[in-house]
């Protein structure tokens, strides 16, 4: 495996401007200062401090127990061992239902050390998306599969197979886009989908079992590392082939994600 480059103070700009080479960049979850310093050297451009920790640390069955009070001490620990990539942090479930209880935490995870934070909806949270964007905190906006919603979804499916709920998903991502978001991440929608919304939005799209149209895309590290204890369609073991352990494993997936070896056919929605 060829030695890849660290990310060198990766910022929006960065992303905006890989979107316009028409070039790919990596994103993974990072809960702790060590991996974030292992990511971050492989050349993951964004780590993601992502509300799937309730799952993969915590053992939950879902992210709605995640606190902020959780968000903040993980976003810290990630920072320390940043090396240069952007951190994004999410807003926890029911942490952003008001407008002073929004800016509030999302001011929290910037002082913690997030460059950016994550929330899941469509219309509903553009308002939202504005009031953090006039204040200068940039806004990623996931839509498609927001697992927050699990129970109103009724489980973890893929969204938008239907042509009415595909085209509300565009219409969606048009308005927050034009309310200020930075970054759409699209999880668990059809490729044709993805690719759509990718070609017709400004900012850049990052996708998890969404195919490899997105220009991002991401997961979540205990999936890459095959320590997940369910295994979804969308996801790949990147240590099974990893001649190098953790690093090894970690640069593949850049590799993969930056040449479009990732995601594959079988790793996509149709
Ligand atoms: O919390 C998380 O890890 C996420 C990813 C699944 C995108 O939101």
């Amino acid at each position: 495996m060829s030695s890849s480059k660290k990310s060198t103070n990766v910022s929006l700009t960065t992303l905006q401007q890989i979107k316009q080479q028409g070039e790919k960049f990596a994103c993974l979850t990072a809960y702790d200062a060590c991996f974030a310093s292992i990511l971050s050297e492989a050349g993951v451009e964004v780590l993601l401090v992502g509300d799937s920790l309730g799952m993969v640390l915590q053992g939950h069955d879902s992210t709605l127990p995640v606190t902020m009070e959780d968000m903040i001490y993980h976003t810290q620990c990630v920072k320390r061992g940043n090396k240069g990539a952007l951190v994004m942090s999410d807003l926890p479930f029911m942490s952003y239902s008001s407008e002073t209880q929004t800016l509030e935490n999302a001011a929290a995870l910037m002082r913690a050390g997030a460059h950016m934070v994550k929330l899941e909806g469509g219309a509903w949270i553009a308002n939202t998306t504005k009031l953090l964007a006039e204040r200068g905190i940039p806004v990623c906006a996931h839509m498609g599969l927001t697992p927050q919603s699990v129970n109103r979804i009724g489980g973890f499916h893929v969204q938008g197979r239907d042509t009415g709920q595909a085209q509300l998903i565009i219409e969606e991502a048009h308005l927050l886009q034009d309310a200020g978001a930075n970054i759409l991440l699209l999880e668990c929608v059809p490729k044709s989908l993805a690719k759509t919304i990718t070609d017709i939005l400004e900012i850049p799209v990052i996708g998890i079992g969404a195919g490899p149209e997105t220009t991002g895309q991401i997961m979540v590290l205990h999936d890459v590392l095959g320590v997940s204890p369910i295994t979804p369609k969308f996801v790949k073991n990147f240590l099974i082939e990893s001649s190098n352990g953790i690093p090894g494993a970690i640069e593949a997936y850049v590799k993969a994600v930056k040449t479009k070896a990732f995601p594959a056919q079988e790793h996509s929605f149709n």
